[in-house]
């Protein structure tokens, strides 16, 4: 049997974004009958959140498409460039906070940025931090991170990955 595709989303605190698009990701496989192809986690360059749950926010908008977010925020660590074989980051700061803390260039290789995969919402740049935001926000991130989710599962098919 071939390893599993390990994928890591990350963001800012890791109670907004990276969860949600966690929990996307975890229900487009498993509607794909992909479960056991994937193994998907999320953490934060951020750790003043850690052991949280998701924004109640978040929670509650995710929960109006039917997902139900558990996981608890982690910080991001040097150790996630070996265990995972993606890197999928939301925002400018995401990505040059993950850049600098990269073991070497090589796995640094493994960050990509959220809106490369959207199809529906091109030439978008990041994820916008909907933290300050009111439910709208929330809703733009779920609709951005439900578009990059889909587009990173055609993208792995087509790489021959999964
Ligand atoms: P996230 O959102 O990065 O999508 O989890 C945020 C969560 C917490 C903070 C900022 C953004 N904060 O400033 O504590």
């Amino acid at each position: 049997m071939t390893d599993k595709y390990k994928i890591l989303f990350v963001c800012l605190g890791n109670i907004c974004r990276s969860p949600a698009a966690e929990g996307i990701m975890r229900s487009l496989v498993e509607r794909e009958g992909l479960n056991d192809r994937f193994e998907i986690d999320s953490a934060g360059t951020y750790a003043g959140h850690r052991g949280e749950l998701p924004d109640v926010r978040m929670r509650d908008a995710a929960a109006r498409r039917g997902l139900k977010l558990t996981h608890r925020s982690r910080p991001l660590c040097e150790e996630d460039f070996m265990r995972f074989d993606r890197i999928v980051v939301m925002d400018d700061m995401n990505y040059e906070n993950a850049h600098r803390m990269a073991p070497s260039r090589e796995l640094a290789d493994k960050i990509h940025r959220m809106t490369e995969f959207c199809r529906d919402h091109p030439g978008r740049s990041h994820v916008p931090d909907p933290y300050y935001e009111g439910r709208e926000g929330f809703e733009r991130v779920l609709d951005l991170l439900e578009d990059g989710c889909a587009g990173l599962i055609e993208t792995l098919k087509a790489e021959g990955r999964i």
